[in-house]
C-alpha cells in the first residue's frame, strides 16, 4: 500500500442523481494521482451531526489533471443524511486507503483473459476504474448491473459510454432491464461467455450488499472462474489499528481496511 495522505479537500459540486444517491466531486490533486482501482477515502465533513467518525467511501472516478476525485453516495444514516446539505466548503480525506483489484494486472501477466464486472447498487462504483483499466489494457470486458429501480441504475450510462455498448442491467421492480436479482445474469453470462466471442471469463469481480456477493462468489466457484470481491465492512479508524472491520477468510481475521478492501472469493469465510 503506497503511504497515505490526509488532504483537506474542497467540495467542487455535490448533486442528487437518482433516489438517495448523489455524486460528490473534491478538489484533491494528491489523492486523484494515487488512488487506483478499488480504492477509498476515509471521510469527515464539516458540520456533522454528534462529531460523527470518519466514513469510507470509494473513489467512483478521478481527473489526475484536474486533480479531483468523484465519490457516488447513497443516503442511508447520519453522516450521508446530512451530506446532501454540503454545497462548499471543505472534506478531510485520508486515502487512497486500501487495496486494488487485480484484473488489468492479471490481462497484463496473460492469467486473465476475459473479465466479468458485477455491481449492486453502489456498487457499481468502485468497479468503474477497474472497467476503464480493462478497457485500457485491451480486455474483453462485461458488466452485470443490478438495482432496485430504474432511476437506481446510476453507473448504466457511464459504463456504456466507456464500452459503446450497454451493460446487463436488472433492476428488482422490473422497470429496467431483467425483473429481479442480477444473479440471474450473472449465471447466464458464465454458462454462455464473453459477449464478444463466447469465451469463457477468467475474471470476475463483484461489488455489492454481502448477499449478493455470496452468491456471485458461489457462481464463480463453480464455474471455476478466479473471483474477487470488495468487503465494504464498517469501519472505525480506517488505518488498520482498531479492527473493528475484521473479515473472516481462510487465513483468520483480516482487516477489510488495510487488508482489503479487495479479498479473493475463495479466502472468505461467510457467515
Ligand atoms: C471500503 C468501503 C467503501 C464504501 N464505498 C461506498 C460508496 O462508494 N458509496 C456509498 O454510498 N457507500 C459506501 N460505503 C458504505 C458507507 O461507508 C456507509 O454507507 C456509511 O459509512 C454510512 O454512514 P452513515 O453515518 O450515513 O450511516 P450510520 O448512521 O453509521 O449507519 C446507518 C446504517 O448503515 C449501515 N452501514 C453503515 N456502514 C455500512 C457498511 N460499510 N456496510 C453496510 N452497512 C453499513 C449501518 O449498519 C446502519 O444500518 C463503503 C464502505 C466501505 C467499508
Ligand atoms: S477500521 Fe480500524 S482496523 Fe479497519
Amino acid at each position: 500500500m503506497s503511504a497515505l495522505v490526509n488532504e483537506v479537500a474542497r467540495i467542487i459540486s455535490n448533486e442528487p442523481i437518482g433516489p438517495r444517491l448523489h455524486l460528490m466531486v473534491l478538489e484533491s490533486p494528491t489523492i486523484a494521482a494515487k488512488v487506483t482501482p478499488g480504492q477509498f477515502v476515509h471521510m469527515k465533513v464539516p458540520g456533522a451531526p454528534d462529531h460523527i467518525l470518519r466514513r469510507p467511501f470509494s473513489i467512483y472516478s478521478r481527473n489526475a489533471n484536474e486533480g479531483s476525485v468523484e465519490i457516488l453516495y447513497q443516503e442511508v444514516g447520519t453522516l450521508t443524511r446530512f451530506m446532501p446539505s454540503l454545497k462548499e466548503g471543505d472534506a478531510e480525506l485520508i486515502g487512497p486507503v486500501g487495496n486494488t483489484w487485480t484484473g488489468a494486472r492479471r490481462y497484463k501477466d496473460g492469467s486473465c483473459t476475459h473479465a466479468l464486472l458485477v455491481g449492486g447498487g453502489v456498487g457499481a462504483a468502485p468497479l468503474f476504474m477497474l472497467a476503464e483499466q480493462l478497457k485500457e489494457a485491451g480486455c474483453p470486458t462485461d458488466v452485470v448491473l443490478g438495482a432496485q429501480t430504474k432511476e437506481a441504475l446510476v453507473c448504466r450510462a457511464r459504463y456504456e459510454a466507456l464500452f459503446g455498448c450497454e451493460p446487463s442491467c436488472a433492476t428488482d421492480d422490473g422497470t429496467y432491464g431483467r425483473a429481479g436479482f442480477c444473479t440471474s445474469l450473472v449465471e447466464e453470462r458464465l454458462s454462455q461467455g464473453c459477449l464478444s466471442d463466447g469465451k469463457p471469463y477468467d475474471y470476475l469481480a463483484v461489488c455489492g450488499p454481502e448477499p449478493l456477493m455470496k452468491i456471485v462468489a458461489g457462481m464463480g466457484a463453480q464455474a471455476g472462474v478466479y473471483t474477487e470481491l470488495s468487503m465494504e465492512k464498517r469501519m472505525a479508524c480506517g488505518i488498520g489499528a482498531c479492527l473493528s472491520c475484521v473479515v473472516d477468510t481462510t487465513m483468520g481475521k483480516k482487516r477489510s481496511c488495510v487488508d482489503g478492501p479487495i479479498f479473493k472469493a475463495e479466502d472468505i469465510v461467510w457467515g
